[in-house]
């Protein structure tokens, strides 16, 4: 019986995998000018990570981890999200005292048990920035400016970003009770999903789908309105550095996100090209993160990006790599010339050109494979050909072809 994948988790194939190199390297550029370096945290991480962090009464928590026990019966999880396993790392490594800033970024899959549709996966790819160690409303502008940077070069010109503040540990409090008292009498007029809501997580009653829920919460007043004046400060101040470095933006006083451990700033970045999931990236900041996870009590915020999204927006743009789409093609006819033909091949490929080699078969299907490969230069060697020492170098373009002399074959082709 044949092998398939799971579903929900599908296969990054050629040439599709080259748009997501382009963008990967194109991105990778960008980070460097901000100052990010790479981290590579492990996809297996402990449960009690993401329970403690995303939150147990999340939807990620209740019901979208890969959790399984290892042979000890220690409960692990496919990490679903990026930002945790990173705060992990920085705690346990004492990044803190190498970086006043640390300035993180990873590229990796994530893991979530949700419906699969368009735009959403069981396994899908995160590129995501977290910067640790500012409170200043500076480095919450630059995550929105970094990430301005990466849609525009990439090309994309049509998302947009959506702002709003969430309020903290002295401010939210009184609002969660305000939309307590709000459903206080209506409870069964809500959704199933929003009377267990109410009970553990009440904002995410504002983040519902469903229209008759979403109806009801029109009348609840917004967490503006809640806001302590050093959150009234702070995001007025990322405002103002949004307007100056041209980002535009909308505020949104519905965004509530879907993970626990956001404080004042939330943003997502929006492009309606997406159809029904279009979000393409969102994130936030989480000042009390660091500390919850058995660190000191530093301050953070991050984005992570959503690749199959981003990817969607960006067909164009491919590879870079200059060798790539013109290889040489070697014919080889007999295992002698294929031992004849290894170092030159080896040499060539030293230089950083793109080499292809005969498989065996006929010098006709060589040929024809060489054409597909959309190879300039053809290298032909036979048996005739290895006696005299020679290759022949045929110009796919011209057809016009030349003997080369072994020895010379390398400083020849790499011209
Ligand atoms: P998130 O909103 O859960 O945030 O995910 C960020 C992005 O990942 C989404 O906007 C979307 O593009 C993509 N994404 C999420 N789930 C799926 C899925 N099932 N299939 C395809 N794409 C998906 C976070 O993960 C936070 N860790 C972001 C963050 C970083 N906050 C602070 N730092």
């Amino acid at each position: 019986m044949k092998i398939t994948a799971i579903k929900g988790m599908s296969d990054i194939l050629p040439p599709e995998s080259s748009v997501w190199r382009g963008v990967e390297e194109k991105v990778r550029q960008i980070f460097d000018s901000f100052g990010f370096e790479e981290i590579r945290t492990p996809i297996v991480e402990p449960t009690e990570l993401f329970v403690r962090s995303v939150g147990e009464t999340s939807a990620i928590v209740e019901k979208e981890m890969y959790t399984f026990e290892d042979k000890k019966g220690v409960s692990l999880t496919l990490r679903p999200e990026g930002t945790a396993p990173v705060v992990r790392a920085y705690i346990e490594n004492g990044l803190q005292a190498k970086y006043p800033v640390a300035k993180l970024c990873y590229f990796g899959p994530m893991f979530r048990y949700e419906q699969p549709q368009k735009g959403r996966s069981r396994q899908f790819f995160q590129i995501g920035a977290e910067l640790l160690g500012a409170e200043s409303p500076m480095a919450d502008a630059e995550m929105l400016i970094l990430l301005k940077n990466i849609f525009s070069g990439l090309g994309i010109e049509d998302v947009r970003f959506e702002i709003n503040s969430l309020g903290c540990a002295v401010c939210r409090p009184k609002y969660l009770e305000a939309i307590h008292g709000f459903m206080k009498g209506k409870e069964k007029k809500f959704c199933d999903d929003c009377q267990k809501r109410a009970k553990k997580n009440p904002l995410r009653i504002l983040d519902c789908k469903k229209e008759p829920c979403r109806e009801l919460t029109e009348a609840v007043s917004t967490i503006s309105d809640f806001w302590c004046e050093a959150c009234r400060k702070h995001y007025r101040e990322v405002r103002g550095l949004l307007l100056a470095g041209h980002v535009p933006f909308k505020e949104n006083t519905r965004i509530v996100r879907g993970l626990d451990y956001y404080c004042r700033t939330a943003f997502e970045v929006l492009c309606d090209r997406l159809g029904a999931q279009n979000a393409v990236a969102a994130g936030g900041r989480y000042d009390g993160l660091v500390k919850d996870l058995g660190g000191p009590d530093i301050p953070g915020v991050g984005f992570a990006i959503g690749m199959e999204r981003l990817t969607l927006l960006a067909p164009l743009i491919h590879d870079s790599r200059p060798t790539i789409h013109e290889p040489m093609f070697f014919a080889l006819l007999g295992s002698e010339a294929e031992q004849a033909a290894l170092s030159v091949i080896q040499e060539l490929r030293e230089k950083s050109l793109r080499v292809e080699s005969a498989y065996g078969g006929s010098l006709k299907s060589q040929l024809r494979r060489a054409d597909k490969l959309k190879a300039k230069w053809v290298v032909i060697l036979g048996e005739n050909e290895v006696k005299k020492g020679v290759a022949i170098v045929k110009n796919m373009h011209d057809g016009k072809q030349n003997e080369i002399l072994m020895g010379r074959l390398v400083g020849e082709l790499s011209k």
